[in-house]
């Protein structure tokens, strides 16, 4: 999938990718602008359609069925890299809760899109509340999906079989005693 990307495309995130680790100033001009969207693409000039700008990624359409995010912020390239190891690393029965990575590189992956917001219905807060606890039970502390106001509905959404699928689960944190040992 990660040949959906040009050359010309993967060079412009490349030196954008340069450009966010090494500025001292980026972060904090980020930080104070109102047009944060418009700031990052009069820099990154990418050929897709920007779909929204978060806090520490840029996230464009990618054709009809993913979307690319890009770090702006050396936090966001953790936040990629972190949703590209938990998706590799979740057990089977969670792993298909989170939104499915399609391809990654250096400051930089490719999600499938999903559109479908989840309902702010009882049933749906219930079974959020049951997912988030699933992922202690596996040794994974998902912030983000419920906090103390109830679900995190930005970051929720359904897929086509009514499921509960995470779409920003860059801070899930294996619990310490679980991180799996890697040889
Ligand atoms: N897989 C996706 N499908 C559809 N929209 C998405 C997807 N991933 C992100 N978005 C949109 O982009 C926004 C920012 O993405 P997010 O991953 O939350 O970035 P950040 O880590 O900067 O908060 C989300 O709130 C959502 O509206
Ligand atoms: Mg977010």
């Amino acid at each position: 999938m990660s040949n959906v990307l040009s050359d010309d495309v993967l060079k412009s995130i490349g030196s954008w990718a340069e450009e966010v680790r090494s500025s001292t100033s980026w972060e904090s001009q980020l930080k104070k602008a109102d047009n944060r969207q418009e700031q990052v693409c009069q820099k990154l000039k990418l050929p897709f359609h920007p779909l929204e700008c978060g806090k520490n990624r840029m996230v464009y359409d990618v054709g009809k069925r993913s979307v690319l995010k890009v770090a702006i912020t050396r936090k966001g390239f953790q936040e990629n890299e972190a949703e590209r190891v938990m998706y590799q690393a979740a057990p089977e029965p969670l792993r298909k809760h989170l939104g499915e990575i399609q391809g990654s590189g250096d400051g930089w992956i490719i999600m499938k899109k999903y559109k479908r917001r989840m309902p702010e219905s009882t049933g749906y807060i219930k079974k959020a509340a049951a997912l988030k606890e699933a992922f202690l039970q596996a040794g994974i502390i998902a912030k983000d999906i419920v906090n103390k106001k109830g679900p995190r509905y930005k970051n929720l959404r359904l897929d086509k079989y009514d499921e509960i699928i995470v779409i920003d689960y860059g801070s899930f944190r294996w619990k310490e005693e679980e991180t799996p040992v890697k040889d």
